[in-house]
């Protein structure tokens, strides 16, 4: 069992995975995606916007998309996969 199972279609958030921030959105139809949570520009500790449906940093702005690609800088590099393993069926 993992901590994700529970969450309702829609839910974000930053969860722990292997000891690894992991940046979790789970879709409206219960589609898990995970990235990594720190971001490639300088290393800060991305976050949700629900409004927009991004992760975005903090620091200085960067934005990816749920699949971790850079929609704006300064970010030059997408954001690496993460495969959780025990949610695939
Ligand atoms: S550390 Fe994220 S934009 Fe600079």
């Amino acid at each position: 069992m993992s901590e994700i199972e529970p969450w309702k279609n829609g839910q974000a958030g930053v969860v722990i995975i292997d000891h690894k921030k992991t940046a979790v959105y789970k879709d409206e139809a219960g589609q898990v995606h995970a990235v990594s949570a720190i971001c490639t520009h300088m290393g800060c500790t991305i976050g949700w916007n629900a409004d927009e449906r991004t992760w975005d940093c903090p620091c200085h702005g960067s934005r990816y998309s749920i699949e971790g690609k850079v929609l704006r800088g300064p970010a030059k590099k997408d954001l690496e996969r993460v495969e959780i393993d025990y949610l695939k069926k």
